[in-house]
């Protein structure tokens, strides 16, 4: 079969990836947000593929994985206190902080940027990979552009087999992320700093470190093109609506819905045909969740994916009410 391979990741797979990576192939790893496409971040060929694969646009810049601070240092210019501050007290883990590029790392590292976002992955496999790399690794998400990220092994496998480009590449499996959604994406180049793509971690868990921090608009797309308001999106058209507007549609559509929901008052809304989907209650539950939610919501082939919004305005829910918007927006950008 034509694709990428999934191995159990352990000692050895782990090398060999290591060794694919050293030859400028690429490699499928999981973090704990969503699983990555990485390849050397000062490899620029391998960087480009990632790009190919992708289907990603040149000038999306791409995050650059290191173990620790001393590692972002070597690539990033403008570290200060603050980013120590931050560091310290959430890496490993999901926040991302967009600095200078060092001149050491190709443009194509960061989509032709003079900025690049860094991040330590807190997700084992992902750190013993950087560490037998012996170098950083730059990876997005590993989906194809656009589309819903992938949060287990096998949704990569989904995602590529049969793709000639894709080849032999490894997938590590390290089981299901336990985050689900993406790290927050922080700019520390302007003042105050600002969240360009709201993640697993909220303002209100960073300020007290750092002060005060501004938010992108949804709408905002320039500073961050790959939180273009279109993306995380299934196949199937997808439609974000409160419990009375999925009552009415329930009631008045001929067309087979697949239907999230988290409110166990409403589940009994959805009957046949009709199919239920069963969300969590809380936002670490429903993150968790969400992308194979989404995934399995798609390989129904129902006409429509329903998803009941709560209305939460809690800062917690902030991320995935992010990712819900842009699933179901079908505006072309
Ligand atoms: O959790 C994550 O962040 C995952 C895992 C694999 O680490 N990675 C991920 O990467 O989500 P990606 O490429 O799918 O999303 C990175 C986001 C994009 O919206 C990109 O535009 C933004 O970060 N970004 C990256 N570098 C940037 C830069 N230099 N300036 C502004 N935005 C940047
Ligand atoms: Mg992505």
């Amino acid at each position: 079969m034509i694709g990428p391979r999934i191995l159990k990741a352990n000692e050895e797979s782990i090398k060999e990836a290591a060794a694919d990576l050293n030859r400028g192939s690429m490699v499928v790893f999981p973090t704990e947000t969503v699983y990555g496409l990485g390849g050397g971040t000062l490899n620029e060929s391998s960087l480009e593929s990632i790009y190919r694969l992708k289907g990603r646009d040149l000038d999306n810049p791409l995050i650059a994985h290191v173990l620790d601070i001393e590692g972002a240092r070597e690539l990033t210019t403008g570290w200060d206190d603050r980013c120590t501050l931050l560091a310290d007290a959430w890496w490993p883990g999901p926040l991302t902080l967009v600095l200078g590029r060092a001149s050491t790392v190709p443009a194509v590292a960061s989509g032709g940027r003079p900025t690049l976002a860094i991040r330590s992955p807190q997700h084992p496999v992902a750190r013993e990979l950087i560490e037998a790399y012996g170098q950083p690794i730059s990876a997005p998400s590993a989906n194809r552009s656009g589309e819903v990220s992938p949060t287990c092994a096998q949704h990569v496998l989904d995602d590529y087999s049969g793709d000639p480009a894709a080849d032999g590449m490894i997938i590590l499996d390290g089981d299901r992320c336990h985050v689900g959604i993406e790290s927050t994406v922080l700019d520390m180049t302007v003042d105050p700093p600002r969240i360009l793509r709201p993640g697993a971690l909220t303002a209100e868990v960073l300020e007290p470190l750092i002060g005060p921090i501004e938010h992108t608009d949804i709408h905002q797309t320039s500073s961050s093109p790959g939180t273009m308001e279109s993306h995380y999106s299934p196949q199937t058209n997808c439609l974000l609506v409160d419990v009375d507007e999925m009552r009415h549609r329930l009631a008045n559509i001929t067309e087979r819905c697949v239907v999230l929901v988290s409110n166990p008052d409403h589940h009994e809304l959805v009957q046949p045909p009709h199919s239920l989907m069963v969300m969590p209650m809380d936002p670490d539950g429903y993150a968790h969740q969400l992308y194979d939610a989404l995934r399995r919501a798609d390989s129904e082939q129902a006409d429509l994916i329903l998803i009941e919004s709560n209305g939460e305005q809690d800062p917690n829910w902030m991320a995935i009410r992010d990712r819900l918007t842009r699933a179901a927006s079908d505006r072309p950008f």
